[in-house]
């Protein structure tokens, strides 16, 4: 093999395992709520928003820590399913970047969630990805 070939493959392998993979750090996935002003079964209506702030990263496996969460209002297990102090988020299903997903639960007061655990499915390689590609 020419020596040049050689380096190109260094700088391919490089950038497919190297510090050309793209990361994304917890800090980016942000958990909100707020009331939404109206009532269920006369307690108050929370909504919680979790948003994928990464450009890269899809966000897995998430759950949130959740001791003692109580609801009246139903939420469907495969948006938040309760499993002994931790509430899995949509079956630990991926939530792409940029994007946001949320879900309403009432009762008397807001319940803080905080989340538990989570990973990352990241893009192999944007810098090589976005090469001569239009990227939004
Ligand atoms: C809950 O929050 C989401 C995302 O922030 C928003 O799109 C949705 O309209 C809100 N729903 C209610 C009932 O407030």
């Amino acid at each position: 093999m020419a020596p040049i070939i050689k380096f190109l493959w260094a700088v391919l392998l490089l950038l497919l395992f190297g510090k050309g993979t793209s990361t994304c750090s917890t800090d980016k996935v942000t958990l909100t709520q707020g009331a939404t002003g109206n009532l269920y079964l006369r307690k108050p209506e929370y909504n919680v928003t979790i948003h994928n702030g990464c450009t890269d990263c899809a966000v897995v496996d998430l759950s949130l820590l959740c001791p003692g969460f109580k609801t009246v209002e139903p939420i469907d297990p495969s948006v938040l399913q309760p499993s002994g102090d931790y509430c899995i988020v949509s079956r630990g299903r991926q939530i792409d970047a940029g994007v946001t997903f949320n879900f309403i639960y009432a009762w008397d007061s807001q319940y803080p969630f905080k989340i538990a655990h989570l990973g990352f499915k990241c893009a192999a390689s944007p810098r090589l990805k976005g090469k001569g590609v239009a990227r939004p």
